[in-house]
This record gives C-alpha cells, sequence and structure tokens, in this order.
C-alpha cells in the first residue's frame, strides 16, 4: 500500500516513519526545501528519541522517502494524508492556510480515486471546507473524478510519539463512505491486529474529538495549577491533596501535576481555536476560557516567585534549568520558560540557560539574550538564583552541595515539583516549589 503524508514535522515525520515499518510504501512531503534535503541525507530535523533509526531503517528498506512535490507521487498513492501545521490566526482560531493549499493541489492533481486524510488538528467543520476546494479544483479542469475526505486526528506526544504511535490508546477516524473507511481499515489492520482500538466515526465527530481530548487535559492542569495555588494560601500541600484525589478510579492521578503551566505546540493553540469555534457558533466555552485564563497567570508564577524571594530582579543573576516545553523534546512553542526569560530580561535581570537538546532551538529564538550554560551547574554559577522549568530525567538528582558552592545567593525555585525541601535545605539552599505554603 503506497500513501503520502504532507507535512514533514513532528506528527507528519513520525507517522510516515511508522507507517513505513508496518510495511506501507511512504512518501514523505513538505514545502521546506531544507528540510526535505536534510531527510535526504540522513539528518533528522527535529529531535525525538528513536526516530533517527526508525527513519534510517526504512529509508534503507525503501519504503520511506521524501519530496518537495506532492504533485509528482500523489497519482502513486492510495491516500494523501495532510499533517501540515495549524498554527494560530490573528483571532485565535487555527490557520487553515496549509490544509486548504494541500486541499488546492489534490484538486489540480489527482488523476483517479484517492483518499484526502486530515491529520493536523482541525476545527469541526473544516473537511467540509477542504470537499468543497477539491470539488472546485475538479470541476475547474472540468474533471470528473471521485474521490473521499477522512479525517484522522492524531495523538502522539511529543517526547514519547513512536510509542504512542505504535501502541494508541486508540485510533480515532472519520470517514464518509466506505471506500475511504476500506483504506484506512487496511492501513490500520496491524494496529487492529495488536488489540487497539480503532473507533470509526462521523467527520465532525472526528475533528471534535481531537479539541476535546486537549481540552480535557488542559483543564486536569490549570484545575491542579488553580488548587495548588489556594493549597498555599490556606496551608495545605497540593502534593498530598494529588495522591489524595487521583487515587479515586473515577478521577485518577495522570495529568494532575501542578507547575509552571502548560505551553507546547498543541495544548494552548487548541484551547484558543476551541473557543473561537464556540465563537463562530454562538456559544461561550466557559470552562475553557477559565482554563486558558489560570495557565496565563501561571506561565508567570515562577518569575513572581523569584521577584518575591529577591526583592528585585535588577542587576540579579537568575540560573533556568530546562527550556523545551516538556521533557524529551526541543520543542520550544510557547514554552513557559520563554514567558520566564522575557520576563526576567525586562526586569534588568541577566540570564543563563541549559537544557540537554533545546540549546540550538532557544538560540534560533532569541539568540545571545541570554548566556548559554554547558551544564546545569554552569546555569547556576554566581546566579542569585535558579528555576527549574523542565523537569528533565537528568536534572532530578542534582548534587546540591556542588550547586550551592557555585552559587552567588542561595534561591532555587522547582517549577515543576521535582525536588523536596529537606534535600535542598540541607545544603542551606532556599527551597520554593508550586502549591506548598
Ligand atoms: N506536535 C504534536 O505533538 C502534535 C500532536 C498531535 C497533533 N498535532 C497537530 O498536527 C499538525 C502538525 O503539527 P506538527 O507539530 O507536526 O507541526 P510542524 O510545524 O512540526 O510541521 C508541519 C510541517 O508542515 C510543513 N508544511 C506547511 N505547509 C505545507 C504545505 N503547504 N505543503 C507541505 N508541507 C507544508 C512545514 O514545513 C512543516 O515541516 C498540527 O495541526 C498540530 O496541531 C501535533
Amino acid at each position: 500500500m503506497r500513501i503520502a503524508i504532507v507535512g514533514t514535522g513532528y506528527v507528519g515525520l513520525v507517522s510516515g516513519a511508522c507507517f513505513a515499518e508496518m510495511g506501507a510504501m511512504v512518501t514523505c512531503v513538505d514545502i521546506d526545501s531544507s528540510k526535505i534535503d536534510s531527510l535526504k541525507n540522513g539528518i533528522i530535523p527535529i529531535y525525538e528519541p528513536g526516530l533517527k533509526e526508525l527513519v534510517d531503517r526504512n529509508v534503507s528498506a525503501g519504503r520511506l522517502e521524501f519530496t518537495t512535490s506532492l504533485e509528482n507521487c500523489i497519482n502513486d498513492v492510495e491516500a494523501v494524508f495532510c499533517a501540515v501545521g495549524t498554527p494560530p490566526d490573528d483571532d485565535g482560531g487555527a490557520d487553515l492556510s496549509a490544509v486548504k493549499s494541500v486541499a488546492h493541489t489534490f484538486g489540480k492533481c489527482i488523476t483517479r480515486f484517492n483518499v484526502l486524510v486530515t491529520k493536523s488538528t482541525v476545527p469541526v467543520g473544516t473537511a467540509n471546507i477542504v470537499r468543497d476546494i477539491v470539488s472546485e479544483e475538479l470541476a475547474l479542469r472540468g474533471a470528473d473524478i471521485d474521490f473521499e475526505i477522512a479525517s484522522n486526528p492524531e495523538f502522539l506526544k511529543e517526547g514519547a510519539a513512536i510509542k504512542d504511535f505504535m501502541s494508541p490508546d486508540r485510533v480515532v477516524i472519520g470517514v464518509e463512505g466506505e471506500r475511504s473507511r476500506m483504506v484506512m481499515e487496511r492501513l490500520y489492520r496491524p494496529f487492529l491486529l495488536s488489540n487497539f482500538r480503532v473507533i470509526f466515526m462521523d467527520i465532525p465527530s472526528a475533528e471534535m474529538t481531537k479539541y476535546a481530548a486537549n481540552a480535557m487535559l488542559a483543564t486536569r492542569i490549570s484545575f491542579i495549577n488553580d488548587i495548588a495555588n489556594l493549597c498555599e494560601l490556606t496551608g495545605a500541600d497540593v502534593n498530598m491533596v494529588r495522591k489524595g484525589i487521583g487515587t479515586d478510579a473515577r478521577i485518577g492521578s495522570k495529568f494532575l501535576y501542578p507547575g509552571c503551566g502548560y505551553g507546547g505546540s498543541c495544548f494552548p493553540k487548541d484551547v484558543k481555536a476551541l473557543m473561537r469555534t464556540g465563537e463562530q457558533f454562538g456559544y461561550r466555552m466557559r470552562v475553557i476560557e477559565a482554563v486558558e485564563a489560570v495557565n496565563e497567570s501561571q506561565k508567570a508564577i515562577v518569575g513572581t516567585k523569584l521577584k518575591k524571594a529577591l526583592g528585585s530582579l535588577k542587576g540579579k543573576k537568575i540560573g533556568v534549568w530546562g527550556l523545551a516545553f516538556k521533557p524529551e523534546t526541543d520543542d520550544m512553542r510557547l514554552a513557559p520558560s520563554l514567558t520566564l526569560i522575557e520576563m526576567l530580561l525586562k526586569e534588568g535581570a541577566t540570564v543563563s540557560v541549559y537544557d540537554p537538546v533545546a540549546m540550538n532551538e532557544c538560540r534560533r529564538r532569541i539568540g545571545n539574550a541570554v548566556h548559554y550554560a554547558s551544564d546545569m551547574y554552569d546555569a547556576a554559577v554566581d546566579a542569585d538564583a535558579v528555576a527549574l522549568m523542565t523537569e528533565w530525567k537528568a536534572f532530578r538528582i542534582p548534587s546540591w552541595s556542588a550547586i550551592k558552592k557555585v552559587m552567588k545567593g542561595n534561591v532555587v525555585i522547582d517549577g515543576r515539583n521535582i525536588y523536596t525541601a529537606s534535600e535542598v535545605n540541607s545544603e542551606g539552599l532556599q527551597y520554593h516549589c508550586i502549591g506548598k505554603p
């Protein structure tokens, strides 16, 4: 079975490599020619554990190839997956220009039945827009060619993307006809064999499922952060409360970690886009509005704690541990670390940063506005305070005595609640975390 995947980013490249691993012949397409050149030369443009080995293996086996031209491969494939970016537009909705551009190419180029599958996260109703574009393009060239639209939202997590794709909790597929259903069934059959659930539904429900899932997860994060902030004021310990509620099977313990807010390429934009869809349909998403408002203030919480502990930030040196929006990725899109760094620089502090994989990404984004340290200890040299922003494994058991020795001050802010007060205090350092008095 041959397929094309358009958009060779976190989702497209992982999906392409994983489908190839299952035996499909996959052509990955991207308009970014430098990305395609890198991939052709065996260089993976993003950091994702295990991805290089997977890509190399499938390229060598002849099942995975890269091109900038969808036109050239579209009539060799049975389905075209659209996995291009859908960043926020000016009013908070999803910018669908890349999705629409793929639909135009599809309509202009197909010469026989084909299925256009949207894997990008797109607002409910997008499939209708995509279908109309394809139909218009076919009409323009007087072509009477059958096609079907499908929706196959992706639920992988950066940092565990390959495992998530290969062993998903579920695969959601929205279809409008039997032919696309058969194509999708064939492609996902290996996952059915492993007893993973493939859930077929109508297209609007599939489109909505992705937003509902991300909004639910974001809600849990903002919920526990709200509780954490109240714990700080009232003398309760959010870590205890989290355990206390997480053991209730109806609640569960996942995604209930207090911290410095959610970031990344999905939750912030998808929460906004869901509110925008509500607005367009005359419905106010009040829970989601609150989720976003709590997160916005939570992203500033480490900066606020630093200010409180140090008095003023002017002239102070702050070491920042972790830049990526979460561990095991180099993705810094809307990372809480960026909110903190911006605030520190604005208040006149100097900043020294360290992240195990996102240093180049940080340089690309903010250049020399900060000092780039060689490790977490180097970032602490002469620092008045250090702040943990991403809970990388390598940060979990530091030598506090070595940190105390190199620091000028003694303030430690734990933005992800991974340390304990006793271990940090034992070296004469002052410990602050989220949700404890
Ligand atoms: N990153 C995640 O963890 C994740 C998880 C689930 C769903 N999603 C969704 O998947 C989609 C893609 O996300 P991503 O993180 O992979 O994005 P990304 O920015 O990493 O990759 C998108 C790619 O699409 C390419 N592109 C843009 N326009 C194009 C066009 N017209 N033709 C060909 N290529 C084009 C870009 O050059 C880029 O390489 C988004 O809708 C996102 O919301 C992302």
